[in-house]
């Protein structure tokens, strides 16, 4: 390509330059493919209708006097939605609806403790949603009671919400004190005012800096701040801009999320300016201008898209087997059982995963009904489980000694030869190391983790395309 200069040297160089471009392009495009974020492992789109409520309550009788748990709480209501938003959740206003949810959830949880059979200590509780604070402050506390009533709250519990600091109620604060609230998560997104119209989502600095000390003075020592790149209009110096706002606010953790969008799944993502997207490329620039950012700031990276402050739990977990996954993300919450109670809410038990069901009518319907509300699952073999284990490691240690991990799990490594053949590929690129059954993602490698993980996902090539179509892109 000659495009400008006489001179013969700056000509080659201009060449060089746009072939590198080109390169990088063809580089990200050969890896972006719709994967997983292997939250769990088989992935959500495998779960079916073979496991029920008879089967988490079986799940449950097994869990050991010796086990700790961890909770989730789902509220899917929010005060409005946002258009870029992959979650379950809808808009309620009438109190009677929200009332007859928190109803619910706790004989959800009674009829759940009742299955277990003991009252087990709590390691973590999560409220997640949507927007738990949409639920007025005595009926989070209703819920709160219940799972004191049932479950062995301690000291040491860790008691984490997800707030959205546009909409926190004038009594937020005395809620976060009753319920013990110990790390908040503020979704952020962008500062950018074409971001925010574009996603429908108005949001300050300083509404975001009012709910973190808001959170902080109720008693919770750690503030997450959820950043998200790839939005339409975002770009490398908004997302910067942001970035720096953000840490005027001093966070303890940030996450960096790339915005997942599925508008054949999520319809109010139609609404969105698709032809405003950044494509691949623009979003890779995003993501690792961001991550250099938080990393020159002196945050530790942790997996693919978190970031800790030195000394946070999550920090000093990284890198150790208290790092672990599950459907929020990175957590160092250290229960041996995750229970969800609440529509479309997951629970993770040793056999296997058993959801909800998703819309709030049906989940109301099955509690009402005096069933537990699960609607599908999987039971895990125990290949399941050593992909599991390997997965997990990857995205959260970046490394993995398969042979040593198949060894723990009785089994041949020999299943993965097939897995081997494809890091090897990835490893053409430069985005795995593998030394015989020893594999490792460098740092170039780290936006790819998913890939990485893929190698070991049985299910992820069946020729069953809309499982794929489940899945966002992975850059
Ligand atoms: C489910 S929201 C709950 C928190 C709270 N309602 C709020 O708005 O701040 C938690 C986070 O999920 C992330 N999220 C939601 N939809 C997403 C999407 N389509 N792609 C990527 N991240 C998304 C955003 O970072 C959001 O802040
Ligand atoms: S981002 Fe938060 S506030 Fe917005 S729709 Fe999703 S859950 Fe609701």
């Amino acid at each position: 390509m000659t495009l400008f200069d006489q001179d013969h040297g700056n000509r080659v160089q201009v060449s060089i330059s746009v072939n590198a471009t080109m390169n990088a392009r063809s580089f990200l495009a050969r890896h972006n493919r719709r994967l997983p974020r292997y939250t769990s492992y088989p992935t959500a789109p495998l779960f079916s209708s073979r496991v029920g409520p008879d089967t988490l309550t079986d799940w449950l009788t097994q869990i050991p006097g010796s086990a700790g748990l961890s909770l989730y709480v789902h509220v899917p209501f929010c005060d409005k939605l946002c258009w870029f938003c992959g979650c379950n959740t809808t808009v309620v206003h009438s109190v009677a609806a929200l009332e007859r949810y928190a109803q619910a959830v706790q004989i959800e949880i009674a009829r759940v403790a009742a299955a277990i059979g003991r009252r087990l200590p709590v390691a973590h509780v999560h409220w997640g949603g949507g927007t738990p604070t949409s639920l007025p402050a005595p009926l989070m506390r209703a819920i709160d009671t219940a799972i004191g009533f049932y479950f062995d709250m301690t000291n040491e519990t860790e008691v984490a919400i997800e707030i959205d600091p546009r909409t926190l109620p004038s009594d937020a604060a005395a809620t976060f004190a009753a319920l013990r609230i110990t790390r908040v998560s503020l979704g952020v997104q962008d500062f950018a005012p074409a971001v925010q119209a574009a996603i429908g989502r108005h949001q300050s600095l300083e509404e975001t800096k009012s709910a973190a000390q808001a959170a902080r003075k109720a008693g919770a020592t750690s503030v997450n701040i959820d950043l998200v790149y790839g939005l339409p209009y975002q770009t490398v110096d908004s997302l910067t801009a942001t970035i720096s706002s953000v840490l005027t606010l001093k966070p303890d953790r940030v996450a960096l999320f790339g915005y997942a969008h599925v508008p054949w799944i999520q319809k109010r993502q139609q609404v969105l300016a698709e032809q405003a997207l950044p494509d691949f490329q623009a979003r890779f620039a995003q993501q690792e201008r961001a991550a250099e950012l938080l990393v020159a700031a002196g945050y530790c990276r942790i997996g693919l898209d978190h970031f800790a402050k030195p000394g946070d739990r999550m920090a000093e977990a990284s890198g150790t087997p208290a790092l672990t996954r599950n459907f929020q993300g990175y957590t160092v919450d250290a229960g041996d059982a995750l229970i969800g109670f609440g529509a479309s809410a997951i629970s993770s038990l040793p056999q296997g995963y058993a959801q909800n069901v998703t819309p709030t009518a049906n989940y109301l319907a099955a509690i009402e009904a005096g069933r537990l509300a699960t609607s599908r699952g999987v039971e895990l073999s125990c290949e399941d489980r050593l992909r599991r284990t390997i997965i997990e490691r990857i995205m959260c240690d970046c490394r993995v000694d398969i042979a040593a991990m198949a060894e723990d799990a009785r089994m041949s490594p020999v299943i993965f030869n097939d897995a081997l053949q494809a890091l090897d590929t990835l490893a053409k690129d430069g985005l795995v190391w593998r030394d015989g059954w020893t594999v490792l993602v460098p740092e170039r490698g780290r936006p790819f983790l998913r890939n990485v993980a893929a190698c070991f996902d049985a299910y992820l090539n069946m020729p069953d395309s809309s499982q794929t179509m489940r899945h966002a892109a992975a850059i």
